[in-house]
Protein backbone atom coordinates (compact mmCIF):
# COMPACT_ATOMS: atom_id res chain seq x y z
CA UNK A 1 0.00 0.00 0.00
CA UNK A 2 1.87 3.27 -1.07
CA UNK A 3 1.77 5.70 2.27
CA UNK A 4 -0.03 8.23 0.78
CA UNK A 5 -2.89 6.21 -0.33
CA UNK A 6 -5.57 9.37 -0.77
CA UNK A 7 -3.90 12.88 -0.47
CA UNK A 8 -7.18 14.73 -2.49
CA UNK A 9 -9.20 13.15 0.02
CA UNK A 10 -6.56 14.42 2.85
CA UNK A 11 -6.59 17.69 1.25
CA UNK A 12 -10.29 17.75 1.31
CA UNK A 13 -10.75 17.53 4.92
CA UNK A 14 -12.49 20.80 5.97
CA UNK A 15 -11.39 21.92 9.24
CA UNK A 16 -14.07 24.91 9.56
CA UNK A 17 -16.50 22.66 8.31
CA UNK A 18 -15.69 20.09 10.72
CA UNK A 19 -15.74 22.69 13.58
CA UNK A 20 -18.76 24.12 12.36
CA UNK A 21 -21.03 21.09 13.03
CA UNK A 22 -19.26 20.34 16.23
CA UNK A 23 -20.17 23.31 17.72
CA UNK A 24 -23.71 23.41 16.27
CA UNK A 25 -24.06 20.19 17.88
CA UNK A 26 -22.61 21.70 21.15
CA UNK A 27 -25.59 23.65 21.20
CA UNK A 28 -28.33 20.90 22.01
CA UNK A 29 -27.49 20.63 25.24
CA UNK A 30 -25.01 23.12 25.88
CA UNK A 31 -24.27 24.46 29.65
CA UNK A 32 -21.84 26.44 31.28
CA UNK A 33 -19.10 24.75 33.79
CA UNK A 34 -16.70 26.06 36.32
CA UNK A 35 -15.00 29.24 35.03
CA UNK A 36 -18.01 29.85 32.25
CA UNK A 37 -16.56 26.82 29.97
CA UNK A 38 -18.94 25.28 27.25
CA UNK A 39 -19.78 22.30 27.67
CA UNK A 40 -23.26 19.98 27.05
CA UNK A 41 -25.27 18.05 28.62
CA UNK A 42 -27.02 15.94 25.94
CA UNK A 43 -27.90 12.33 27.62
CA UNK A 44 -29.00 9.24 25.57
CA UNK A 45 -32.35 8.95 23.87
CA UNK A 46 -33.88 12.24 24.94
CA UNK A 47 -35.27 14.76 23.06
CA UNK A 48 -32.16 16.54 22.60
CA UNK A 49 -30.23 13.20 21.45
CA UNK A 50 -33.20 12.74 18.83
CA UNK A 51 -31.95 16.77 17.82
CA UNK A 52 -28.86 16.16 17.38
CA UNK A 53 -29.51 13.37 15.24
CA UNK A 54 -31.35 14.39 12.84
CA UNK A 55 -28.94 17.37 12.29
CA UNK A 56 -26.27 14.34 11.34
CA UNK A 57 -29.12 12.95 9.53
CA UNK A 58 -29.36 15.84 7.39
CA UNK A 59 -25.66 16.51 6.38
CA UNK A 60 -25.16 12.59 5.99
CA UNK A 61 -28.37 12.07 3.57
CA UNK A 62 -27.70 16.00 1.93
CA UNK A 63 -24.15 14.03 0.66
CA UNK A 64 -25.99 11.67 -0.71
CA UNK A 65 -25.39 8.72 1.75
CA UNK A 66 -28.07 6.62 2.82
CA UNK A 67 -29.38 6.02 6.56
CA UNK A 68 -30.83 3.08 8.28
CA UNK A 69 -31.35 2.66 11.99
CA UNK A 70 -31.12 -0.79 13.64
CA UNK A 71 -33.46 -1.58 16.59
CA UNK A 72 -31.47 -0.66 19.45
CA UNK A 73 -31.29 2.76 17.94
CA UNK A 74 -27.86 2.65 16.50
CA UNK A 75 -27.64 4.99 13.71
CA UNK A 76 -25.83 4.40 10.36
CA UNK A 77 -25.03 6.48 7.15
CA UNK A 78 -23.69 4.61 4.17
CA UNK A 79 -20.90 5.49 1.37
CA UNK A 80 -21.70 2.98 -1.23
CA UNK A 81 -18.42 1.35 -2.68
CA UNK A 82 -17.81 -0.14 -5.69
CA UNK A 83 -18.50 -3.41 -4.91
CA UNK A 84 -21.49 -3.22 -2.40
CA UNK A 85 -21.68 -6.86 -1.84
CA UNK A 86 -18.09 -6.83 0.15
CA UNK A 87 -17.71 -5.95 4.15
CA UNK A 88 -18.18 -2.58 5.06
CA UNK A 89 -15.33 -0.17 6.91
CA UNK A 90 -17.09 1.32 9.51
CA UNK A 91 -16.27 4.30 11.61
CA UNK A 92 -17.98 6.23 14.43
CA UNK A 93 -18.15 6.68 17.84
CA UNK A 94 -21.42 7.60 20.38
CA UNK A 95 -23.25 11.02 20.55
CA UNK A 96 -24.80 11.10 23.93
CA UNK A 97 -22.70 12.67 26.69
CA UNK A 98 -21.65 13.30 30.04
CA UNK A 99 -24.47 15.15 32.52
CA UNK A 100 -21.95 17.59 32.70
CA UNK A 101 -19.83 16.46 29.60
CA UNK A 102 -17.60 18.17 27.25
CA UNK A 103 -17.98 19.22 23.51
CA UNK A 104 -16.13 16.69 21.85
CA UNK A 105 -16.17 13.25 23.95
CA UNK A 106 -18.31 10.99 21.51
CA UNK A 107 -19.29 13.64 19.14
CA UNK A 108 -16.25 14.02 17.22
CA UNK A 109 -15.62 10.34 16.06
CA UNK A 110 -19.25 10.60 14.27
CA UNK A 111 -18.57 13.81 12.88
CA UNK A 112 -14.66 12.61 11.48
CA UNK A 113 -16.37 9.80 10.27
CA UNK A 114 -18.72 11.93 8.47
CA UNK A 115 -16.24 14.71 7.44
CA UNK A 116 -13.58 12.19 6.57
CA UNK A 117 -16.03 10.30 3.74
CA UNK A 118 -17.87 13.32 2.53
CA UNK A 119 -13.75 14.74 1.87
CA UNK A 120 -13.30 11.30 -0.16
CA UNK A 121 -16.57 11.61 -2.14
CA UNK A 122 -15.90 15.91 -2.82
CA UNK A 123 -12.03 14.44 -4.15
CA UNK A 124 -14.03 11.63 -6.25
CA UNK A 125 -12.17 8.68 -4.44
CA UNK A 126 -14.30 5.78 -5.21
CA UNK A 127 -13.88 2.78 -2.84
CA UNK A 128 -14.31 -1.26 -2.99
CA UNK A 129 -15.83 -1.28 0.51
CA UNK A 130 -18.74 0.25 1.51
CA UNK A 131 -18.20 3.04 4.45
CA UNK A 132 -20.80 3.02 7.13
CA UNK A 133 -20.47 5.96 9.24
CA UNK A 134 -22.12 4.86 12.62
CA UNK A 135 -23.46 6.67 16.18
CA UNK A 136 -23.77 3.84 18.77
CA UNK A 137 -26.57 4.27 21.20
CA UNK A 138 -25.86 5.22 24.89
CA UNK A 139 -22.25 4.59 25.14
CA UNK A 140 -21.99 6.74 28.28
CA UNK A 141 -24.11 4.98 30.18
CA UNK A 142 -24.74 8.00 32.70
CA UNK A 143 -28.63 7.90 32.36
CA UNK A 144 -28.81 4.42 31.82
CA UNK A 145 -26.22 2.11 33.00
CA UNK A 146 -24.15 0.56 31.66
CA UNK A 147 -22.29 2.24 28.89
CA UNK A 148 -21.82 1.12 25.37
CA UNK A 149 -25.28 -0.92 25.09
CA UNK A 150 -25.71 -0.34 21.09
CA UNK A 151 -21.78 -1.81 20.45
CA UNK A 152 -22.60 -4.49 22.84
CA UNK A 153 -25.98 -5.46 21.36
CA UNK A 154 -24.43 -5.44 17.56
CA UNK A 155 -21.21 -7.11 18.85
CA UNK A 156 -23.77 -9.88 19.97
CA UNK A 157 -22.25 -9.49 23.45
CA UNK A 158 -25.65 -9.22 24.58
CA UNK A 159 -29.42 -9.81 23.71
CA UNK A 160 -30.91 -6.50 22.80
CA UNK A 161 -33.44 -6.73 25.14
CA UNK A 162 -31.06 -6.86 27.60
CA UNK A 163 -31.60 -3.60 29.05
CA UNK A 164 -35.36 -2.33 28.51
CA UNK A 165 -36.37 -2.42 32.06
CA UNK A 166 -33.14 -0.49 33.29
CA UNK A 167 -34.39 3.09 34.63
CA UNK A 168 -32.82 6.27 34.54
CA UNK A 169 -33.13 8.68 37.68
CA UNK A 170 -36.56 9.59 36.58
CA UNK A 171 -38.01 6.14 36.62
CA UNK A 172 -38.26 5.76 33.08
CA UNK A 173 -37.20 2.68 31.49
CA UNK A 174 -34.75 2.25 28.71
CA UNK A 175 -37.15 0.26 26.93
CA UNK A 176 -39.75 2.71 26.52
CA UNK A 177 -37.15 5.52 25.71
CA UNK A 178 -35.62 3.69 23.12
CA UNK A 179 -39.08 3.07 21.88
CA UNK A 180 -39.77 6.84 21.87
CA UNK A 181 -36.55 7.16 19.67
CA UNK A 182 -37.47 4.82 17.09
CA UNK A 183 -41.37 5.77 16.50
CA UNK A 184 -39.36 9.20 15.87
CA UNK A 185 -37.58 7.93 13.60
CA UNK A 186 -40.17 5.39 11.91
CA UNK A 187 -38.87 7.00 8.56
CA UNK A 188 -35.43 5.79 8.27
CA UNK A 189 -35.08 2.17 7.24
CA UNK A 190 -34.38 -0.27 9.77
CA UNK A 191 -31.66 -2.42 9.48
CA UNK A 192 -30.77 -5.87 11.17
CA UNK A 193 -29.10 -5.89 14.01
CA UNK A 194 -25.09 -6.16 13.83
CA UNK A 195 -23.64 -9.67 13.62
CA UNK A 196 -26.80 -11.03 14.97
CA UNK A 197 -28.62 -10.34 11.90
CA UNK A 198 -25.89 -9.44 9.75
CA UNK A 199 -22.40 -9.81 8.11
CA UNK A 200 -19.40 -8.97 10.09
CA UNK A 201 -17.57 -5.49 9.17
CA UNK A 202 -14.43 -5.47 7.26
CA UNK A 203 -12.96 -3.24 9.61
CA UNK A 204 -13.56 -0.85 12.61
CA UNK A 205 -12.02 2.38 13.23
CA UNK A 206 -12.69 5.14 16.07
CA UNK A 207 -11.41 8.67 16.37
CA UNK A 208 -11.84 9.90 19.50
CA UNK A 209 -10.27 12.56 21.91
CA UNK A 210 -7.33 11.06 23.92
CA UNK A 211 -9.22 12.24 27.22
CA UNK A 212 -6.13 12.09 29.30
CA UNK A 213 -2.65 14.24 29.31
CA UNK A 214 0.16 11.68 27.65
CA UNK A 215 -0.24 13.21 24.24
CA UNK A 216 -0.04 17.15 24.98
CA UNK A 217 2.47 16.18 27.56
CA UNK A 218 4.68 14.36 24.84
CA UNK A 219 3.55 16.72 22.22
CA UNK A 220 2.07 14.42 19.58
CA UNK A 221 -0.70 15.47 17.51
CA UNK A 222 -2.05 11.64 17.02
CA UNK A 223 -2.32 8.71 19.59
CA UNK A 224 -1.94 5.53 17.76
CA UNK A 225 -4.57 3.20 20.19
CA UNK A 226 -3.06 -0.05 20.99
CA UNK A 227 -5.79 -1.53 23.04
CA UNK A 228 -8.07 -0.05 26.06
CA UNK A 229 -8.13 -1.39 29.70
CA UNK A 230 -10.88 -3.71 31.18
CA UNK A 231 -13.93 -2.22 32.95
CA UNK A 232 -16.36 -3.96 35.76
CA UNK A 233 -18.91 -1.72 37.12
CA UNK A 234 -20.95 -2.30 39.82
CA UNK A 235 -24.00 -1.11 41.93
CA UNK A 236 -23.76 -1.83 45.51
CA UNK A 237 -27.54 -1.39 47.37
CA UNK A 238 -27.34 -1.34 51.32
CA UNK A 239 -30.34 -1.84 53.16
CA UNK A 240 -30.59 -0.53 56.67
CA UNK A 241 -33.53 1.17 58.69
CA UNK A 242 -34.65 4.70 58.60
CA UNK A 243 -34.62 6.28 62.29
CA UNK A 244 -35.39 9.98 63.93
CA UNK A 245 -31.50 11.11 64.37
CA UNK A 246 -32.24 12.78 67.66
CA UNK A 247 -33.81 10.26 69.75
CA UNK A 248 -32.74 6.67 68.05
CA UNK A 249 -29.65 5.45 70.00
CA UNK A 250 -26.62 5.46 67.83
CA UNK A 251 -26.11 1.54 69.41
CA UNK A 252 -29.39 0.39 67.83
CA UNK A 253 -29.35 2.14 64.42
CA UNK A 254 -28.93 0.11 60.81
CA UNK A 255 -27.45 3.43 59.29
CA UNK A 256 -26.95 2.61 55.58
CA UNK A 257 -24.85 5.85 55.37
CA UNK A 258 -22.14 4.74 57.64
CA UNK A 259 -22.17 1.02 56.22
CA UNK A 260 -21.29 2.54 53.26
CA UNK A 261 -18.33 4.15 54.99
CA UNK A 262 -17.16 1.09 56.12
CA UNK A 263 -17.62 -0.71 53.02
CA UNK A 264 -15.98 2.20 50.76
CA UNK A 265 -12.78 1.68 53.09
CA UNK A 266 -12.59 -1.58 53.16
CA UNK A 267 -13.04 -1.43 49.08
CA UNK A 268 -10.23 1.50 49.28
CA UNK A 269 -7.86 -1.56 50.84
CA UNK A 270 -8.99 -3.93 48.34
CA UNK A 271 -7.88 -1.67 45.26
CA UNK A 272 -4.45 -0.42 46.61
CA UNK A 273 -1.87 -0.37 44.22
CA UNK A 274 1.66 0.97 44.71
CA UNK A 275 2.07 1.73 40.90
CA UNK A 276 -1.10 3.70 40.50
CA UNK A 277 -2.01 1.66 37.38
CA UNK A 278 -5.49 0.77 38.94
CA UNK A 279 -8.89 2.73 38.61
CA UNK A 280 -11.10 2.55 41.53
CA UNK A 281 -14.07 5.35 41.86
CA UNK A 282 -16.88 5.27 43.72
CA UNK A 283 -19.07 8.88 41.79
CA UNK A 284 -22.46 7.79 42.52
CA UNK A 285 -24.27 8.05 45.45
CA UNK A 286 -28.10 7.59 46.36
CA UNK A 287 -29.32 8.02 49.67
CA UNK A 288 -33.29 7.40 51.06
CA UNK A 289 -34.88 9.28 52.21
CA UNK A 290 -32.04 11.77 51.97
CA UNK A 291 -32.84 14.10 54.77
CA UNK A 292 -30.53 15.03 57.66
CA UNK A 293 -32.34 14.33 60.73
CA UNK A 294 -33.91 10.78 59.51
CA UNK A 295 -31.29 8.14 59.41
CA UNK A 296 -30.09 6.55 56.09
CA UNK A 297 -32.25 3.84 55.32
CA UNK A 298 -31.10 2.68 52.01
CA UNK A 299 -27.90 4.12 49.68
CA UNK A 300 -26.99 2.68 46.38
CA UNK A 301 -23.73 3.57 45.25
CA UNK A 302 -21.65 2.78 42.05
CA UNK A 303 -18.19 0.98 41.75
CA UNK A 304 -16.07 1.80 38.24
CA UNK A 305 -13.23 -0.31 38.61
CA UNK A 306 -10.61 -0.53 35.82
CA UNK A 307 -7.06 -1.98 34.72
CA UNK A 308 -5.20 -3.01 31.61
CA UNK A 309 -4.67 -7.10 33.18
CA UNK A 310 -7.61 -9.22 33.15
CA UNK A 311 -6.10 -11.52 36.15
CA UNK A 312 -6.25 -8.33 38.19
CA UNK A 313 -9.65 -7.21 37.03
CA UNK A 314 -11.15 -10.58 37.75
CA UNK A 315 -9.30 -11.35 40.95
CA UNK A 316 -10.07 -7.80 42.46
CA UNK A 317 -13.75 -7.30 40.97
CA UNK A 318 -14.50 -10.95 41.81
CA UNK A 319 -13.35 -9.85 46.10
CA UNK A 320 -15.41 -6.86 46.33
CA UNK A 321 -18.75 -8.72 47.40
CA UNK A 322 -16.89 -10.62 50.06
CA UNK A 323 -14.93 -6.95 50.67
CA UNK A 324 -18.10 -5.42 51.42
CA UNK A 325 -20.11 -7.93 53.50
CA UNK A 326 -16.75 -8.01 55.72
CA UNK A 327 -16.90 -4.50 56.21
CA UNK A 328 -20.34 -3.46 57.02
CA UNK A 329 -21.98 -4.03 60.34
CA UNK A 330 -25.75 -4.34 60.19
CA UNK A 331 -27.16 -3.44 56.83
CA UNK A 332 -28.51 -5.99 54.09
CA UNK A 333 -25.99 -6.00 50.89
CA UNK A 334 -26.87 -6.57 47.01
CA UNK A 335 -24.45 -6.27 44.78
CA UNK A 336 -25.37 -6.34 41.06
CA UNK A 337 -22.41 -6.13 38.06
CA UNK A 338 -23.78 -3.92 35.21
CA UNK A 339 -20.36 -4.00 33.15
CA UNK A 340 -17.64 -6.23 32.41
CA UNK A 341 -15.45 -5.58 29.46
CA UNK A 342 -12.53 -7.36 29.13
CA UNK A 343 -9.52 -5.72 28.43
CA UNK A 344 -9.02 -5.33 24.52
CA UNK A 345 -6.30 -5.16 21.78
CA UNK A 346 -6.20 -3.37 18.90
CA UNK A 347 -5.56 -4.94 15.64
CA UNK A 348 -2.32 -4.39 13.77
CA UNK A 349 -3.91 -3.67 10.64
CA UNK A 350 -5.48 -0.93 12.27
CA UNK A 351 -2.47 0.50 14.11
CA UNK A 352 -0.30 0.27 11.20
CA UNK A 353 -2.77 2.28 9.12
CA UNK A 354 -3.18 4.54 11.39
CA UNK A 355 0.87 5.16 11.84
CA UNK A 356 1.71 4.90 8.01
CA UNK A 357 -1.46 7.94 7.47
CA UNK A 358 0.41 9.98 10.10
CA UNK A 359 3.89 9.88 8.87
CA UNK A 360 2.72 10.44 5.70
CA UNK A 361 1.11 13.50 6.44
CA UNK A 362 4.31 14.46 8.70
CA UNK A 363 2.48 14.68 11.99
CA UNK A 364 4.10 13.44 15.16
CA UNK A 365 2.27 9.97 16.66
CA UNK A 366 3.14 7.65 19.30
CA UNK A 367 1.31 4.69 20.65
CA UNK A 368 -0.77 4.97 23.83
CA UNK A 369 -3.37 3.16 25.32
CA UNK A 370 -7.15 3.73 26.62
CA UNK A 371 -8.18 4.33 30.07
CA UNK A 372 -11.32 5.42 28.82
CA UNK A 373 -13.65 2.47 27.31
CA UNK A 374 -14.86 2.81 24.07
CA UNK A 375 -17.46 1.60 21.52
CA UNK A 376 -14.26 -0.12 19.85
CA UNK A 377 -13.88 -2.50 22.97
CA UNK A 378 -16.81 -4.35 21.74
CA UNK A 379 -16.15 -4.43 17.69
CA UNK A 380 -12.61 -6.42 18.30
CA UNK A 381 -14.30 -9.91 18.59
CA UNK A 382 -15.73 -9.07 14.78
CA UNK A 383 -13.21 -7.34 12.73
CA UNK A 384 -9.48 -6.11 12.61
CA UNK A 385 -10.66 -2.79 15.21
CA UNK A 386 -8.35 0.50 16.51
CA UNK A 387 -8.96 3.88 17.45
CA UNK A 388 -6.99 7.87 16.43
CA UNK A 389 -7.03 9.88 19.82
CA UNK A 390 -5.82 13.41 19.37
CA UNK A 391 -4.65 15.64 22.37
CA UNK A 392 -7.29 17.02 24.74
CA UNK A 393 -6.17 20.35 26.56
CA UNK A 394 -4.74 19.62 30.44
CA UNK A 395 -5.94 16.28 30.13
CA UNK A 396 -9.50 17.49 30.91
CA UNK A 397 -12.71 15.43 30.09
CA UNK A 398 -15.95 14.32 31.50
CA UNK A 399 -16.22 17.94 32.02
CA UNK A 400 -17.41 21.20 30.47
CA UNK A 401 -13.44 22.32 30.09
CA UNK A 402 -12.56 19.70 27.89
CA UNK A 403 -11.13 21.19 24.46
CA UNK A 404 -8.93 20.21 21.24
CA UNK A 405 -8.57 22.66 19.15
CA UNK A 406 -10.28 22.93 15.33
CA UNK A 407 -6.90 22.26 13.83
CA UNK A 408 -5.97 19.16 16.23
CA UNK A 409 -9.52 17.98 15.36
CA UNK A 410 -8.99 18.07 11.60
CA UNK A 411 -5.27 16.70 11.96
CA UNK A 412 -6.96 13.60 13.55
CA UNK A 413 -9.70 13.81 10.60
CA UNK A 414 -7.15 13.25 7.61
CA UNK A 415 -5.71 10.84 9.65
CA UNK A 416 -8.02 8.79 9.25
CA UNK A 417 -9.50 9.66 6.03
CA UNK A 418 -6.53 8.05 4.86
CA UNK A 419 -7.16 4.97 6.74
CA UNK A 420 -10.78 4.39 5.90
CA UNK A 421 -9.81 4.65 2.17
CA UNK A 422 -6.95 2.44 2.49
CA UNK A 423 -9.11 0.17 4.85
CA UNK A 424 -12.04 0.28 2.10
CA UNK A 425 -9.80 -0.52 -0.48
CA UNK A 426 -7.90 -3.97 1.07
C1 LIG B 1 -16.33 6.31 28.89
O1 LIG B 1 -16.98 7.33 28.87
C2 LIG B 1 -15.62 5.90 30.05
O2 LIG B 1 -16.11 6.09 31.17
O3 LIG B 1 -14.49 5.40 29.90
MN1 LIG C 1 -16.50 8.76 24.51
MN1 LIG D 1 -17.26 9.63 27.84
Amino acid sequence: MPATVAPNAVAAVSEARQWDRLMALAELGAITGADGAPGVNRQALTPLDAEARRLVLGWGTALGLTASVDVLGNLFLRHEGTEPGLAPVLSGSHMDSQPAGGRFDGIWGVIAALEAVQALREAGIATRRPIEVVAWTNEEGSRFAPGCMGSMAYAGYRPPETWDAVTDPEGIRFGDALATLLASEADLPRRGLGVLEGPAPHAYVEAHIEQGPILEEAGCDIGIVTGIQGSRWFLVELTGASAHAGTAPVSTRRDAVQDMVRAIGALNVLMEDPTDVLRFTVASIEVKPNSSNSVAETVKFTIDFRHPDAAVLRARGDAIEATIKGAVRNCAVSLTERFNAAPAVFAPEVTEAVARAATAQGLRAMHIPSGAFHDAQFLVPLCPTGMIFIPSRKGISHNPAEYSSPSQLAQGTRVLAQVLAELANS
